[in-house]
């Protein structure tokens, strides 16, 4: 099923800001928490929509390293809602071809999320449809501050010259190391930033910023975003196609 989009305009990579789950269940006069439910529904649209158009890459914002600044009750109903998205749909994801992968800080996750995170990642390995990404547990300044540690140790160890650091080295050293840098950042909610997603990743992704509250995010909202990628002028810094 390709929809409207041809798979040559596709972005081969499309990452998601998944925000506005409170704002919908405060519209709806619901606990926060049922907005993380619909959530996941959300995520699950999104994942089908992506595998039948045949999307190379599609990596998820789901918990950020500052997430854990959220009362107690939230990031445990958070994590619940982890554990439930990985049972319940790892079969179809895993039927669907999908590769999964968790890029984030393991150690602060409990033991049985990051046994989890380990069988999804070692029973799609295999796999070579859609590189699926969640970030869990992710922070872009930490995953570049981690980098710079490995980089420096190899160095004062004399492993490494550094006059041999460029770009693609530090690239190897983040947890995308192998995924291409994504094309499009969508963050849905209205809200107009980043919040330490991929930030040496995205230095030439295209940004959209769509209203949608991210429960209400569904595959013609998507496809619409990739329409609307397919319609930005990229340039890299070049001059554009028709006055070089
Ligand atoms: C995004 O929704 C989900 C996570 C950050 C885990 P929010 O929980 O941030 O929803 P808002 O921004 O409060 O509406
Ligand atoms: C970013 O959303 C993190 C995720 C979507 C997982 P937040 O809701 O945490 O971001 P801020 O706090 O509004 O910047
Ligand atoms: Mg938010």
């Amino acid at each position: 099923m390709a929809g409207a989009q041809s798979t040559s305009s596709l972005p081969r990579h499309v990452a998601i800001i998944m925000d506005g789950n409170g704002r919908w269940a405060r519209k709806r006069h619901l606990p926060r928490q049922a907005g993380h439910v619909a959530g996941v529904n959300a995520v699950r649209e999104i994942v089908r929509a992506a595998t039948d158009i045949g999307l190379e890459n599609l990596t998820l914002f789901a918990f950020s390293s500052e997430n854990w600044k959220r009362p107690a009750m939230e990031v445990g109903a958070l994590m619940g809602l982890f554990r439930l998205y990985f049972r319940n749909d790892m079969d179809e994801i895993v039927e669907r071809g999908a590769r999964v992968r968790i890029i984030g800080n393991r150690s602060r996750v409990e033991q049985d999320i990051r046994q989890m995170i380990e069988e999804a990642e070692r029973r799609t390995l295999g796999n070579n449809g859609l590189n699926l990404t969640f970030a869990f547990d992710y922070g872009g300044q930490e995953e570049i501050a981690a980098a710079a540690r490995e980089l420096a140790r190899a160095a004062a160890e004399g492993r490494l010259d550094p006059e041999t650091i460029t770009p693609e080295l530090v690239s190897s050293r983040l947890f995308t190391s192998g995924l291409p840098e994504p094309d499009l950042v969508i963050r849905t909610s209205g809200e107009r930033r980043l919040s330490n997603f991929l930030l040496w990743q995205s230095a030439y992704a295209e940004l959209l910023f769509v209203d949608t509250l991210w429960p209400d995010f569904d595959r013609k909202e998507f496809m619409d975003a990739l329409e609307q990628f397919s319609q930005r002028e990229r340039r890299f810094g070049a001059l554009p196609e028709a006055v070089a």
